[in-house]
């Protein structure tokens, strides 16, 4: 692979093929772009190669296939040859948390050592991972360092290393199981750059979704990603917290949050009460930013209660299973849904984890289920004889069950028929985590049912 160097057809490449990449790429790909992915990971890269996307994602296999097809969507198993190869490159890599909470950037620093290894002609250089505010400073400086001792120790006659580059940010803000439709319809693309060139390249990448384009410095683009993110996960605390008050006054949260959402300056989405938030951001980001902010003096007190409230909704759930079925040693009890939100085989800090291995710890036996997260959660917690049993449908989970959960609002499970689910039970309790489940329903079909802030639904009044 050569870099053509063409400005009015950049050649992209991405590097890292995760929940974030992948989808990146193939949309840079459907947007009519040439587009080179390669990873660290081989064997990741191989079975993309192959036609097989990593991980589940709505879209994401067909969009796969199609431009290995097109041939818009190549593969490298050299992250260098990938960065020789193009002239814009993004950088995809994980940014995971370190045991205080900062953000681990070693992945992020590798990728500039290996651009400043590769440089063959002018690149821009676009961090679309979530980042600490001065990150893309350390990049362009790490870049320029790295460039110039190589140049050196290739002898000072080599070119190599001594070519322009600009560095930009232009976080992403897809949602897990909405990635394509997040790419493909953004109500907004941020881009965070210092020069006119970079500006120019990234709004002609853009242009084909004819969206919003906020154009900024690069350190305000990596806050809007975090401060989105914290924002979003706060909106989740608060309704939780709302939710604990509605059971304690006999009041319901999703009325209550239908009637915050209909203001506009407050919004529908994001109020949906219930076990908590998890996945690979929200957890992970709300540290990380807690950490910089606190580094650099500021006060994130607020933020700290967001997580505060976060880490307690699995223990109340717990609470909530006890106080509807007394003991749960040696009860069997029903899991539907193990992913930490639907539409993904994601268990990245799944709340629904956190709950089924405390009532392990309390000695229940659980008989799970999930629609694509299945093969994930048997890694992390084996099948065993005594305690843990996965099951092949919705129905199956409940069998014999002193209490059905729900965990992961899946839609299948609103076309189960909740009649036969009943029957086939020990103890007709559903406790819905997630409040999903329509509970008039739930009550025709015979359950006892119980939800997270709404007191009415358990007796029937409702
Ligand atoms: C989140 C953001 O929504 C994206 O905008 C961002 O790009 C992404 O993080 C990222 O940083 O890469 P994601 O973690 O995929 O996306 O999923 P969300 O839909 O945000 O859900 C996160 C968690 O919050 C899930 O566990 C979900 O069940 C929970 N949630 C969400 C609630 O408990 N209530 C709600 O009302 C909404």
């Amino acid at each position: 692979m050569e870099n053509s160097g063409n400005p009015a057809r950049p050649v992209i490449s991405v590097l890292g093929l995760g929940h974030v990449g992948l989808p990146t790429a193939l949309g840079f790909a459907e947007m009519g772009w040439e587009v080179i992915g390669a990873d660290d990971d081989a064997g990741k890269v191989a079975l993309i190669k192959s036609g097989k996307s990593p991980f589940f994602e709505p879209g994401l296999q067909p969009l796969l296939t199609k431009h290995l097809e097109t041939g818009r969507f190549r593969l490298s198993e050299s992250v260098g040859e990938a960065i020789r190869a193009s002239q814009v490159v993004f950088v995809c890599v994980s940014t995971p948390q370190k045991e205080d909470g900062s953000a681990d950037l070693s992945q992020v620093e590798a990728v500039a050592r290996n651009i400043a290894q590769n440089l063959n002609g002018y690149k821009l250089v676009v961090s679309k991972s979530t980042v600490p505010a001065i990150t893309g400073q350390w990049i362009r400086r790490t870049i320029s360092r790295f460039a110039e001792s190589y140049r050196r120790a290739a002898g000072a006659s080599s070119k190599n290393g001594s070519f322009e580059f600009d560095v930009a940010s232009n976080p992403e803000f897809l949602q897990e199981g909405k990635a394509l439709e997040n790419i493909f319809q953004p109500d907004r693309v941020v881009i965070g750059v210092e020069t006119d060139q970079a500006r120019r390249i990234l709004e002609t990448i853009y242009q084909p979704l004819k969206c919003p384009i906020v154009v900024v410095r690069i350190s305000t683009a990596e806050l809007v990603k975090h401060a989105a993110n914290a924002f979003l996960a706060t909106k989740i605390s608060f309704v939780n917290m709302v939710a604990d008050l509605c059971e304690a006054v006999g009041a319901d949260v999703g009325e209550v949050a239908k009637g915050l959402g209909l203001d506009p300056r407050i919004g529908r989405q994001f109020l949906q009460a219930g076990i908590g938030f998890g996945g690979s951001c929200f957890p992970k980001d709300l540290r990380a930013l807690i950490y910089m902010a606190e580094e650099h003096g500021v006060d994130c007190g607020i933020l700290r209660e967001v997580v505060r409230v976060n880490l307690r909704r699995t223990r109340l759930f717990v609470k909530k299973i006890q106080k509807a079925l007394w003991v749960l040693r040696g009860k069997t009890i029903g899991i539907w849904g193990l992913a930490f939100k639907p539409d993904t085989d994601d268990i990245r800090e799944a709340p629904s984890l956190k709950i089924v291995k405390e009532l392990l710890g309390e000695g229940a036996c659980v008989r799970l289920y999930d629609p694509k997260a299945m093969a994930n959660v048997q890694r992390v917690l084996p099948e065993s004889a005594a305690q843990v049993t996965y099951c092949q449908s919705a129905e199956e989970a409940a069998r014999g069950a002193a209490a059905l959960l729900l965990l992961t609002e899946w839609k299948e499970f609103r076309d189960v028929d909740l009649a036969s689910v009943r029957s086939a039970m020990d103890v007709p309790l559903l406790i819905d985590g997630r409040n999903f489940l329509d509970p008039h329903a739930a009550i025709a079909a015979g359950f006892e049912y119980h939800c997270v802030g709404c007191a009415v639904a358990t007796d029937g009044i409702k």
